[in-house]
């Protein structure tokens, strides 16, 4: 499929059928993260993958945001003292979380590809996912990604149009 046609068609999709993602589905949504571009080419990241219903639910407890029932889970992850290393107090605060919404969009555009759902999730208690996991303190948990077989795909919500969006349009070229 075209790029911008995976682009329109990705939904940020919450409920999902009870069929499991092959182990190879859920490693190709990897390898899109991996390819995804980072600053320095640090990829200051590390990726939590949940499965089992058990670890998703209590996951799900202590996050607000994940509406539905995700047959699967991925915590994105930042991994502060890598980050820090490399790149000082901006690649910690600022940088580790760019490169993980990036590495987030690839995973979701695949899973598009992959005939998969997903949806990036914010709304989730950042401290206790890390006590749960019980991840050493440098690596702080700053996105899910919830994924599954689509139950229905929601409708698409509404966008800005490109006259709202570019404020200035410096405009180049031989026909000006
Ligand atoms: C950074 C970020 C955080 C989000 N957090 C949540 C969330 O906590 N729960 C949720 O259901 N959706 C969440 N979403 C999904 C948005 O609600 C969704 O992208 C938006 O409504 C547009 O719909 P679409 O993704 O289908 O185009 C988040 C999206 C982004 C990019």
């Amino acid at each position: 499929m075209q790029v911008f046609s995976i682009i329109k068609k990705r939904r940020s999709v919450r409920f999902y059928t009870d069929e499991a993602i092959a182990e190879d589905k859920l490693k190709k949504l990897v390898e899109a993260a991996i390819w995804a571009p980072s600053a320095g080419n640090i990829h200051a990241w590390n990726i939590v993958i949940l499965e089992r219903k058990e670890d998703i639910e209590r996951v799900k407890a202590i996050s607000p945001g994940i509406l539905g029932n995700p047959t699967a889970l991925m915590i994105l992850c930042a991994d502060k003292r890598r980050a820090y290393d490399k790149r000082g107090e901006v690649g910690r605060d600022v940088l580790s979380i760019m490169d993980i919404a990036i590495a987030a969009q690839n995973i979701c555009l695949e899973a598009t590809e992959l005939g998969l759902g997903s949806c990036i999730i914010r709304s989730f208690n950042q401290d206790a996912v890390r006590e749960l996991l019980d991840l050493p303190k440098n690596i702080a948990p700053e996105l899910l990604v919830s994924l599954g077989y689509p139950r229905s795909i929601p409708n698409s919500p509404p966008r800005r149009t490109a006259e709202d969006t570019v404020i200035c349009w410096i405009k180049g070229g031989n026909d000006q």
